[in-house]
This record gives structure tokens, sequence and C-alpha cells, in this order.
């Protein structure tokens, strides 16, 4: 018979006897021990404001998304505020959600918004063939979805349908949604219980136009560009000049010619416009997803699944990087942001979801994926100015999951808030040691790390730790910034596969860690497989 001792994550012993094992373990100890590492932040070179649209969500009528995820209706058991659950709300309200993409996604493209207003019981059912083909209720339309980002302190982006739609369709629920002056439409918002205009300051035009949006070649979608950019307008008169509704491209979806191509044929023609068509940015869809159909388990997972993933998820960088290339042929001043507006995890649905519903669990994994993603889109603040994570409730790498009354706050959740003091910080660079983790024929840095400056001086670091085995003793060295007092906090689990279940909701959570302050010097342990967000006041 075996024994099993655990000396580490995903490093199980089994031996012929408890003394044995020990035994073992001892002598495996010393490949325990931190290692040393070095980071430099360099203070007083600031680089560009981490915009804090780059931690924006996406909220799409798929799966239990918007109904049962935010929406029970007014009548339900559950506590909500007009339809809304409350659980929810202050949840995501925490974190400060700069903007929602909101309706799709897919489904954005055969979305037609007049279902989605007016008398409840009189919204007609339609179906929502993208998504599992069932009923669209329409019970959260234009006021609820306007509601609810009210709720949660956000504001709205909507993606306009250009697949099934008409610029005239798109043009009329912006009259309808922001016009101040009393046109017929105007009327109809105020008959509905909205008389003030209301704001939009995010408009995407189309989604995935080269797929499920339609199909388009690049010069298609620039045409059906060109005419929505034109006739879909803000009224609302808060939003004139710097607070005007941006408007965001259809981009790439991905690596290779047939995205680099997009990109160009749409940025030459933003170069070439004429003074009727404008753009703000440009969209770029990259999911994490080994294969597809996505077929990687959200749960029950070893380190060969979690460094493929990890693998597969630092390929954002190089896309960025390509991508923001092309723009600045184009583009150098940077006036079109790079919008990474669907990123995150895709894995199989978990067994017994409903088909279509994108249902999948949340784990540490997740988080250090995120974590890795954020700091990308830091370290290229000065194009990447916006990103919605998919999304935000229920579907895919959400921020929370819900099951009837019960709620809880996923992995991915915990990174999003204690990133809370990047939004609109100053980024600063970081030279630091990344080292390698290996895994089979898997090599990816060790160490991912990004620094900003707040508006109150404070200076910070997020760390991601990819090793699951090797703890580090980081040395932290300051230039240009003298640090008084430290403190941070770290996320970290037992194992790379650790969720937080609706039994066990607080297996993955932040917990304080210690940080020593010396002159300019700075230590801390870092926990293998863990994400570290450290302050330092001046
Ligand atoms: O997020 C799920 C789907 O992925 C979106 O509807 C679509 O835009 C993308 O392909």
């Amino acid at each position: 018979m075996f024994l099993e001792q655990t000396v580490g994550l995903g490093s199980t012993l089994r031996c012929r006897s408890r003394v044995l094992c020990l035994l073992i373990a001892a002598l495996a100890a010393p490949a325990m021990r931190a290692q040393k590492v070095t980071l430099a932040v360099d203070a007083a070179k600031p680089g560009a404001k981490i915009d804090r649209n780059i931690f924006g969500q996406f909220a799409e009528h798929l799966g239990y998304g918007v109904y049962e995820g935010v929406w029970v209706g007014r009548d339900s058991k559950i506590p909500n505020t007009r339809g809304m659950r409350n659980d929810v709300v202050a949840a995501l309200k925490a974190l400060k959600v700069p903007n929602v993409r909101w309706p799709g996604g897919c489904f954005a493209d055969e979305y037609h918004w007049r279902k989605g207003i007016g008398p409840v019981d009189r919204r007609p059912a339609a179906l929502n063939p993208n998504w599992g083909g069932v009923i669209e209720p329409n019970t959260f339309g234009t006021h609820e979805f306007m509601d609810f980002i009210d709720q949660i302190g956000s504001e709205a982006y909507l993606s306009v349908n250009v697949g099934s739609g008409t610029p005239q369709e798109a043009a009329e629920w912006l009259e309808y949604l922001t016009a101040a002056q009393e046109t017929a439409l105007a009327k109809e918002r105020a008959a509905n219980g909205h008389p003030a205009p209301y704001r939009v300051p995010y408009l995407g035009i189309g989604n995935e136009s080269w797929d499920c949006g339609g199909n388009m070649t690049p010069e298609y979608y620039l045409s059906q560009l060109k005419a929505y950019s034109r006739f879909v307008r803000n009224f609302n008169p808060e939003q004139k000049d710097a607070k005007r509704m941006l408007k965001i491209a259809v981009g790439p979806g991905g690596d290779g010619p047939r995205w680099t191509e997009w990109t160009e044929v749409v940025m030459k023609a933003w170069q070439g416009r004429s003074w009727s068509w404008d753009m703000d940015g440009l969209s770029l869809h990259n999911y994490t997803v080994v294969r597809w159909p996505p077929a990687y388990k959200s749960t029950g997972f070893g380190e060969a699944e979690y460094s493929q993933i990890l693998k597969s998820t630092l390929e954002m960088e190089d896309l960025v990087t390509k991508h923001s290339a092309i723009m600045d042929k184009y583009d150098p001043q940077k006036k079109i942001a790079l919008v990474v507006d669907e990123w995150g995890a895709w894995y199989a649905p978990l067994p017994g979801s409903t088909p279509g519903f994108l249902v999948q669990q949340n784990s540490l994994r997740d988080a250090i994926l995120a974590a890795l993603n954020l700091n990308i889109f830091a370290r290229h603040a000065d194009r990447v100015r916006m990103a919605n994570i998919a999304q935000m409730v229920n579907v895919l790498q959400a921020m929370v999951l819900t099951d009837k009354e019960r709620m809880l706050l996923t992995p991915t959740y915990h990174v999003f808030k204690m990133y809370l003091p990047f939004q609109d910080a100053t980024f600063v660079p970081v030279v630091l040691d990344r080292g390698t983790y290996t895994h089979g024929d898997i090599s990816l840095p060790r160490l991912d790390a990004i620094a900003a400056k707040d508006e109150g001086g404070k200076l910070w670091l997020a760390l991601a730790h990819l090793d699951p085995s090797q703890p580090l003793e980081l040395e932290v060295s300051l230039g240009g910034f003298a640090a008084r007092s430290a403190a941070g906090e770290t996320l970290t689990a037992a194992s790379v596969d650790s969720i937080n279940s609706f039994d066990a909701p607080g297996t993955v959570t932040p917990k304080p860690v210690a940080v020593k302050v010396q002159g300019a010097k700075l230590s801390l342990r870092l926990e293998p497989k863990s994400v570290t967000v450290v302050s330092m006041a001046p």
C-alpha cells in the first residue's frame, strides 16, 4: 500500500511508509526555498495614463448573463431594485466598472431596440438564435440597461446592429436615447419614464462584422462604418466636445494575415477620411482558447493545462504590439484607441449546463490570467485605452456567478478589485528579472509586473507570479520615490485549479502580505501561483 504526501503544488509523493515520505519531503524542501529576484521601479520616468476604461465589462444577452445574473424582475423573491438583483449590483459597484458593453456580441447584430421599450407586457417575445435558440423576452431593454449601469455607477458602451439593422434604426435609437429637444422620439422616451436624455459615451459600430456580424470583407464593412459613423449621432447636450460619444469600429479578431489586412484597410481609410465620417477606436477580440471548440476544462485540471493556458494568454502581448504597429503607421499621434472589447478565457462548458450558455467556473488560473492581460494593457497604455472582459456575470470569465438566490465572487473579481488603484493611474516603468517557469516543453516568464503612480502620489506595484511551486523573495529598488510605508495583499490558493464554489465561496480570496520598507528598498515574499498588489506611500 502507498501513502500520499503533498510537498508543494502538484507534487504528491507516493511512498511505502510515513517516515519515508517525510524523509523524501525533507530532502525535497531545499528546492522549495524562495529564490531571490530583483525589480527596479523608475518613478522619475512616468509613462502614459492607464485609462480606467481598460477595466470595462461586457454583458451580452447570452445564457444567464443578463436574465437571472442581473435581471430577476421586480416581483422576484431575490432582493432587487427595479428588477436588478441587489447582491450583483453591490458587487459590481464595488469594482467601479468604468463602462459596460451591451447588448452583444453576436446578439447585437440581431437586436432590434424597439422590441425592448414600452410597457413590459406589450414587448414581443423574440428568439436568441446565437445562444441556445431560447426565447428573448425583451423585458431587459434600453431603459433597464441604462438603469442598471446607473445603479452600479458605470457608463454605456452600446453596440449597434450593423449586421441585420440599418443606419436609420441605429440613428433613431441614439436619438431616442440622447435627444434633449422635444422630438417625437425624445417624447416617447419621456412617456416611457425618462424625460432627461441619457448619456452614451461609447458606441460600437457592429460586432465581429467579419464573422457572426455579417461575414463582411474589410472593404464592405468600411462602407457600413462610414454610413453609421455619419448618421448615428449623439444629441445629449452635456456630451459636447471632449465628452462626446466615442465611436469604435470593428477591428481584427486574432493573429495572421487576414487580421493585419483588416487593421490596414480600416486604418488606411481613416487616415484618408473626409470631414463626414470619423472613428475614435478600433476593436480587437482575442480569447484565451487553446483549441476550437473550447475543450479545456475550467475545473479539475493540472499543471499541464495551467501552463498551456497561460502560454496562450500571453500571446495577447504580441497581438497588441502587432496591431499597434500598424495603427502607428496611419496614426502616429495615437488618436485612435485600440479597444480590446472581448478578452478572457473560454473553456469547455460545465458538464450538464445548457448548450450555448457558455457556463464555466473560474479558478486561481483565471485570476493570474486576468492579471497578465491587465498588465499587458497597462504596458500599452498609450494605445490600449479601453478593454472589456467577456463576460460580466455567469458567462465565460465572469466576475460573479449566481445560482438562484446565491452569488459568489470569482478569483477574477478579486483581481479586478485589487487593481482598482491602477484606474487612471500613471504608468511607471519597471525593470525586472522575469526568470523562467518551465513545465514540460512550455517555458514562460516566471514573474510579470507593472507599476503606476496614482493621483494622490502613492506608488503601486502589481505582480503576477506564475510558478506554481517556487516562492520568490522579491527585492524592489525604488528610483525617484521615497516610500515611508508599504502594504500589500495577495491572492493565492492551494492549487492552480482552486475555485470559489457556492458552498465554499471564500476559497480564493485576497489576504494581507507583509512588506518590508527600508529607504529606497522594499522586500516581500511572493507565494507560488499568486497575484500581489503593493501600495507605497511617500
Ligand atoms: O462572448 C461570446 C461571443 O464571442 C460574442 O458574442 C462574440 O462577439 C464572440 O465571438
